[in-house]
């Protein structure tokens, strides 16, 4: 069965691009984009990764770290980094988990049958500080994932951490954000939230984001 949200991310040894992995230690408690991508060589992964790479600093500035898989070697790996690079102007500076014997594809249900039996399907996972499983999509392999939409969730993730807050439809960092219904009481609203709110209905409260 599929990991769910809340789960804990589990924990693997696996070999990379980098060399071998252990999870946990590897997270060092920032948070983290884990993702699949079907195999190596292929176009609209290439794209992927190179698009993920250029993102460094925006994963930096919300400390995270990003971490590929494939089922194909390390050996593979490197040289279609080397590809990457040259095709997506970029340098890639995350590990790709070499998953050949596909311990992790099985531990975190990464191979879909029914869509491929050999290659991973386009999952993604975020994972926070406590290693929680946070966020996790799977797209099909022919569909490359919107990154900025991951950094959307991630920035709505921690938010929403921190502040008795939801982040509407299509929200972006700054925008006004909604009350979550669970606060009833006027006066712990008015110290949470002191820019003041309007009240759509008694249940769909907007205030300024409060963190800005
Ligand atoms: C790709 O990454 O381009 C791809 C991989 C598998 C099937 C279709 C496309």
């Amino acid at each position: 069965m599929g990991l769910k949200l809340g789960d804990i991310a589990p924990d693997f040894e696996q070999d990379s691009s980098e060399g071998p992995i252990r999870f946990h230690e590897w997270l060092d408690g920032k948070w983290a984009v884990l993702f699949s991508h079907p195999a190596d060589f292929t176009p609209v992964c290439t794209t992927e990764l190179g698009f993920t790479a250029k993102l460094k600093d925006e994963f930096d500035k919300r400390n995270v770290k990003a971490i590929a898989l494939s089922v194909d070697s390390a050996e593979s790996h490197t040289k279609w980094i080397g590809d990457i690079n040259t095709t997506q102007n970029t340098l890639v500076n995350f590990p790709i988990l070499a998953d050949e014997d596909r311990k992790v594809s099985e531990l975190y249900d990464l191979i879909h049958p029914n869509a491929s039996e050999t290659l991973t399907v386009r999952s993604l996972f975020v994972i926070d500080p406590n290693k929680k499983v946070r966020l996790t999509i799977t797209y099909p392999a022919s569909t490359g994932r919107n990154f900025h939409e991951i950094l959307r969730v991630i920035d709505s993730l921690q938010l929403t951490d921190n502040y008795k807050v939801a982040t509407p439809a299509n929200w972006k960092d700054g925008e006004d954000v909604v009350i979550v219904p669970s606060i009833k009481d006027e006066a712990e609203i008015k110290e949470r939230f002191p820019k003041g709110y309007t009240a759509v209905t008694p249940y769909l409260r907007l205030t300024p984001q409060p963190n800005r």
